[in-house]
Protein backbone atom coordinates (compact mmCIF):
# COMPACT_ATOMS: atom_id res chain seq x y z
CA UNK A 1 0.00 0.00 0.00
CA UNK A 2 0.81 3.61 -0.34
CA UNK A 3 2.62 4.60 3.11
CA UNK A 4 1.42 8.13 4.18
CA UNK A 5 3.50 10.14 6.76
CA UNK A 6 1.64 12.29 8.88
CA UNK A 7 3.80 15.24 10.70
CA UNK A 8 2.51 16.06 14.57
CA UNK A 9 2.23 19.49 14.74
CA UNK A 10 1.92 18.78 18.57
CA UNK A 11 6.52 18.60 18.56
CA UNK A 12 6.56 22.09 16.77
CA UNK A 13 7.73 25.31 17.68
CA UNK A 14 4.53 27.08 18.52
CA UNK A 15 5.83 30.20 18.63
CA UNK A 16 6.75 29.98 14.58
CA UNK A 17 3.81 27.64 13.41
CA UNK A 18 3.43 28.26 10.32
CA UNK A 19 7.15 28.08 9.64
CA UNK A 20 7.32 24.69 11.04
CA UNK A 21 4.46 24.30 8.76
CA UNK A 22 6.18 24.92 5.63
CA UNK A 23 8.86 22.83 6.86
CA UNK A 24 7.15 19.86 6.77
CA UNK A 25 5.43 20.56 3.74
CA UNK A 26 8.99 20.83 2.01
CA UNK A 27 9.89 18.11 3.46
CA UNK A 28 7.92 16.01 1.71
CA UNK A 29 5.22 15.04 4.73
CA UNK A 30 1.80 14.03 3.08
CA UNK A 31 -0.57 15.38 5.92
CA UNK A 32 -0.46 17.36 8.36
CA UNK A 33 -1.63 15.52 12.21
CA UNK A 34 -3.55 17.94 14.63
CA UNK A 35 -3.85 16.77 18.08
CA UNK A 36 -6.85 18.05 19.96
CA UNK A 37 -6.82 17.71 23.49
CA UNK A 38 -9.53 18.58 25.95
CA UNK A 39 -7.87 17.82 29.39
CA UNK A 40 -10.76 15.26 30.34
CA UNK A 41 -9.94 12.73 27.32
CA UNK A 42 -6.50 12.98 28.29
CA UNK A 43 -4.73 14.71 30.71
CA UNK A 44 -3.10 17.44 28.44
CA UNK A 45 -4.67 20.46 26.75
CA UNK A 46 -3.01 21.18 23.03
CA UNK A 47 -5.11 23.67 20.85
CA UNK A 48 -8.82 23.37 18.65
CA UNK A 49 -10.58 25.22 16.47
CA UNK A 50 -9.17 28.96 15.57
CA UNK A 51 -5.53 27.59 15.67
CA UNK A 52 -6.54 24.93 12.85
CA UNK A 53 -8.56 27.56 11.06
CA UNK A 54 -5.15 29.95 11.18
CA UNK A 55 -3.10 26.83 10.73
CA UNK A 56 -5.78 25.49 7.06
CA UNK A 57 -5.11 29.05 5.55
CA UNK A 58 -1.14 28.42 4.87
CA UNK A 59 -1.42 24.67 4.96
CA UNK A 60 -1.29 22.76 1.06
CA UNK A 61 -1.77 19.54 2.94
CA UNK A 62 -4.53 17.89 3.94
CA UNK A 63 -5.54 18.29 7.77
CA UNK A 64 -5.69 15.08 9.65
CA UNK A 65 -7.55 15.94 12.75
CA UNK A 66 -6.99 14.24 16.28
CA UNK A 67 -9.97 14.25 18.50
CA UNK A 68 -8.54 13.54 21.88
CA UNK A 69 -12.10 14.91 23.48
CA UNK A 70 -14.81 13.28 25.53
CA UNK A 71 -17.24 14.93 23.58
CA UNK A 72 -16.58 14.55 19.89
CA UNK A 73 -19.77 15.15 18.37
CA UNK A 74 -20.63 18.42 19.59
CA UNK A 75 -17.56 19.70 17.93
CA UNK A 76 -17.74 18.21 13.88
CA UNK A 77 -19.51 20.96 12.64
CA UNK A 78 -16.72 23.64 14.23
CA UNK A 79 -13.75 21.29 13.36
CA UNK A 80 -15.18 20.91 9.67
CA UNK A 81 -15.95 25.13 9.51
CA UNK A 82 -12.05 25.35 10.49
CA UNK A 83 -11.24 23.28 7.38
CA UNK A 84 -10.27 19.59 8.78
CA UNK A 85 -9.88 17.02 6.23
CA UNK A 86 -9.96 13.92 8.20
CA UNK A 87 -11.83 13.41 11.30
CA UNK A 88 -10.32 10.85 13.80
CA UNK A 89 -12.06 9.85 17.48
CA UNK A 90 -11.86 7.63 19.90
CA UNK A 91 -13.83 4.68 20.43
CA UNK A 92 -13.86 5.35 23.94
CA UNK A 93 -15.01 8.80 24.21
CA UNK A 94 -18.93 9.78 24.60
CA UNK A 95 -21.62 9.00 22.09
CA UNK A 96 -22.58 6.93 19.25
CA UNK A 97 -19.76 5.96 16.87
CA UNK A 98 -21.97 5.44 14.05
CA UNK A 99 -23.95 8.59 14.46
CA UNK A 100 -20.66 10.44 14.74
CA UNK A 101 -18.98 8.85 11.47
CA UNK A 102 -22.46 9.95 9.67
CA UNK A 103 -22.09 13.39 11.03
CA UNK A 104 -18.99 13.46 9.76
CA UNK A 105 -19.22 12.10 6.33
CA UNK A 106 -22.36 14.82 5.98
CA UNK A 107 -19.54 17.28 6.37
CA UNK A 108 -17.67 15.39 3.32
CA UNK A 109 -14.82 14.48 5.23
CA UNK A 110 -13.16 11.27 5.76
CA UNK A 111 -14.54 9.55 8.82
CA UNK A 112 -11.44 7.39 11.33
CA UNK A 113 -11.62 6.09 14.28
CA UNK A 114 -9.08 5.48 16.96
CA UNK A 115 -8.24 2.22 20.08
CA UNK A 116 -6.13 3.37 22.61
CA UNK A 117 -3.49 0.80 23.64
CA UNK A 118 -6.02 -1.03 26.12
CA UNK A 119 -8.77 -1.00 23.76
CA UNK A 120 -9.31 -4.04 21.59
CA UNK A 121 -9.48 -3.65 18.11
CA UNK A 122 -12.55 -5.55 17.66
CA UNK A 123 -14.86 -3.14 19.63
CA UNK A 124 -14.99 -1.16 15.58
CA UNK A 125 -15.43 -4.40 14.34
CA UNK A 126 -19.45 -3.39 14.33
CA UNK A 127 -18.82 -0.74 12.00
CA UNK A 128 -15.69 -1.13 10.38
CA UNK A 129 -17.69 -1.30 7.07
CA UNK A 130 -18.44 2.72 7.72
CA UNK A 131 -14.57 3.95 8.31
CA UNK A 132 -12.03 5.39 5.91
CA UNK A 133 -9.35 5.09 8.50
CA UNK A 134 -8.74 3.42 11.55
CA UNK A 135 -5.57 5.02 14.04
CA UNK A 136 -4.47 2.42 16.36
CA UNK A 137 -2.19 4.47 18.71
CA UNK A 138 1.21 2.84 19.66
CA UNK A 139 1.41 5.32 23.23
CA UNK A 140 -1.21 6.35 25.23
CA UNK A 141 -2.76 9.17 24.06
CA UNK A 142 -1.73 12.60 25.45
CA UNK A 143 1.99 13.59 25.07
CA UNK A 144 4.42 13.67 22.26
CA UNK A 145 7.81 11.93 22.57
CA UNK A 146 6.59 8.64 24.25
CA UNK A 147 8.38 5.28 23.79
CA UNK A 148 6.34 2.62 20.84
CA UNK A 149 4.68 -0.14 22.65
CA UNK A 150 5.75 -3.06 21.15
CA UNK A 151 3.01 -5.36 22.06
CA UNK A 152 0.47 -2.38 19.70
CA UNK A 153 1.92 -5.00 16.68
CA UNK A 154 -0.24 -7.99 16.97
CA UNK A 155 -3.02 -5.90 17.05
CA UNK A 156 -2.30 -4.38 13.85
CA UNK A 157 -1.56 -7.11 12.07
CA UNK A 158 -5.31 -8.36 13.49
CA UNK A 159 -6.43 -5.39 11.78
CA UNK A 160 -5.25 -5.30 8.63
CA UNK A 161 -6.10 -9.30 8.45
CA UNK A 162 -9.40 -8.52 9.12
CA UNK A 163 -9.81 -5.48 6.88
CA UNK A 164 -8.45 -8.02 4.14
CA UNK A 165 -11.10 -10.71 4.81
CA UNK A 166 -13.73 -8.39 4.21
CA UNK A 167 -12.35 -6.74 1.23
CA UNK A 168 -11.41 -3.35 2.49
CA UNK A 169 -8.70 -1.44 2.05
CA UNK A 170 -9.75 1.17 4.79
CA UNK A 171 -6.20 2.93 5.76
CA UNK A 172 -4.43 2.02 9.27
CA UNK A 173 -2.98 4.71 11.16
CA UNK A 174 -0.60 4.54 14.04
CA UNK A 175 0.29 7.58 16.51
CA UNK A 176 3.23 7.38 18.82
CA UNK A 177 7.02 6.57 18.79
CA UNK A 178 7.06 6.34 15.33
CA UNK A 179 11.01 6.20 14.44
CA UNK A 180 13.01 5.12 11.36
CA UNK A 181 13.58 2.26 13.78
CA UNK A 182 9.97 1.43 14.46
CA UNK A 183 8.52 2.26 10.96
CA UNK A 184 9.58 -0.82 9.52
CA UNK A 185 7.85 -2.97 11.92
CA UNK A 186 4.43 -0.77 11.55
CA UNK A 187 4.77 -1.37 7.99
CA UNK A 188 4.84 -4.48 7.96
CA UNK A 189 2.19 -5.24 10.39
CA UNK A 190 -0.08 -3.58 7.70
CA UNK A 191 -0.08 0.05 8.69
CA UNK A 192 0.08 2.72 5.62
CA UNK A 193 -0.47 5.88 7.30
CA UNK A 194 2.72 6.81 9.93
CA UNK A 195 2.19 9.76 12.09
CA UNK A 196 5.06 11.27 13.63
CA UNK A 197 6.21 14.06 16.07
CA UNK A 198 9.11 14.56 18.12
CA UNK A 199 11.42 12.14 15.81
CA UNK A 200 10.02 14.58 12.66
CA UNK A 201 10.44 17.79 14.28
CA UNK A 202 13.12 17.40 16.34
CA UNK A 203 15.39 17.04 13.30
CA UNK A 204 18.32 18.54 11.84
CA UNK A 205 16.82 17.77 8.36
CA UNK A 206 13.33 16.51 8.20
CA UNK A 207 13.54 15.69 4.78
CA UNK A 208 15.63 12.73 5.18
CA UNK A 209 14.09 11.80 8.43
CA UNK A 210 10.80 11.89 6.32
CA UNK A 211 12.32 9.52 3.50
CA UNK A 212 13.74 6.63 6.26
CA UNK A 213 9.98 7.01 8.01
CA UNK A 214 8.99 6.02 4.35
CA UNK A 215 11.47 3.60 3.51
C1 LIG B 1 -0.12 11.69 21.35
C2 LIG B 1 -0.45 12.26 20.00
C3 LIG B 1 0.61 12.06 18.97
C4 LIG B 1 1.96 12.64 19.28
C5 LIG B 1 2.98 11.75 18.63
O1 LIG B 1 -1.26 11.63 22.11
O2 LIG B 1 -1.65 11.69 19.51
O3 LIG B 1 0.16 12.47 17.68
O4 LIG B 1 2.14 13.95 18.83
O5 LIG B 1 4.26 12.19 18.97
P1 LIG B 1 5.55 11.27 18.84
O6 LIG B 1 5.72 10.95 17.38
O7 LIG B 1 6.64 12.17 19.37
O8 LIG B 1 5.34 10.05 19.68
ZN1 LIG C 1 -2.25 12.05 17.40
Amino acid sequence: MNILISSSILSADFGFLSAELDRSIDAGCDLIHFDVMDGHFVPNLSYGVPVLKSLKKYSRLPMDVHLMITNPLEYIDKFADAGADIITFHAEANGNPEEIIEKIHSRGIKAGVSVKPKTPVSVIYPYLDKLDMVLVMTVEPGFGGQGFMYDMLPKIKELRNKLDSMGLATDIEVDGGITDSTAPLVKEAGANVLVSGSYLYKAENMAQNVKKLRG
